[in-house]
């Protein structure tokens, strides 16, 4: 589903991002991206999701070699995979709903279409009752599952998050990673980047490790390391 094959990535500013990493991950995998900060997770994922572009090698998104994809099809790339950011920008003048609801709309679907999707998405992630409220009203939590929902509002075969438990306890996080698991478990391709390598040692699913750009570790953790 994805496919990397010697990707490397050097900004402008010749800050070498990604140094030539080659990696597949299955459709139905769940995977987290971890790695010091700098190391490259969040430059791997905007290569996904075509906010940035590699600077040598290809990346494969279901199958389609995304360096074929011109700008004026970018908007249709970007509807097969959701992502979500830490700071998950919600728009505070809008509803939870009218959030939610941005994707669909974007992309032309009747109105009646769009409740129906917006409120499964909100049932999905347990805020089917604050659908009026404005999200400044809600806690962080509440606020990174407003997030999650409008990034799955069209069922996107990838999902991406960027730190998505960045600012959350303890719990709040195991909550959320639940939720990636959930839509995991019906088939969604999921990518996780997280510093909370107690949080991923929990729970047994693939690593990647990135260290300044190259992967050094790529599979499961020992879960006894947890405490080391
Ligand atoms: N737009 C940019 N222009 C120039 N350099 C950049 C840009 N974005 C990232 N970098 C550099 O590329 C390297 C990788 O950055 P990246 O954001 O991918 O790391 P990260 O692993 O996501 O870090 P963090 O855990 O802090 O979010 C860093 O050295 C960073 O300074
Ligand atoms: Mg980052």
């Amino acid at each position: 589903m994805i496919n990397f094959s010697t990707v490397s990535k050097r900004y402008e500013s010749g800050q070498e991002a990604l140094g030539g990493i080659s990696f597949d991950i299955d459709a139905g995998e769940l995977v987290f991206l971890t790695g010091h900060s700098g190391a490259g997770k969040s430059t791997l994922m905007k290569l996904i999701m075509l906010m940035e572009r590699p600077t040598t090698g290809q990346v494969l998104v279901g199958g389609r070699n995304l360096s074929r994809i011109r700008k004026s099809q970018i908007p249709y790339h970007r509807r097969q995979v959701g992502v979500v950011f830490q700071n998950h920008q919600l728009l505070f003048d809008r509803s939870v709903f009218e959030n939610v609801a941005l994707p669909l709309q974007i992309a032309g679907y009747q109105s009646r279409e769009v409740g129906r999707r917006v409120r499964a998405a909100l049932d999905k992630v347990g805020l089917l009752e604050k659908e009026k409220h404005n999200p400044i009203t809600l806690s962080g939590g509440e606020q990174q599952r407003v997030g999650i929902a409008r990034a799955v509002v069209n069922k996107p075969p990838v999902l991406l998050a960027d730190e998505p438990t960045g600012n959350l306890d303890p719990e709040l996080s195991a909550e959320i990673m639940n939720l990636f698991a959930q839509f995991n478990a019906v088939g969604v391709t999921v990518m996780i980047a997280s510093h909370d390598i107690d949080l991923i040692t929990r729970l047994d699913y693939r690593v990647l490790t990135l260290h300044k750009g190259q992967i050094i570790h790529d599979g499961f953790l020992p879960k006894g390391d947890q405490h080391g």
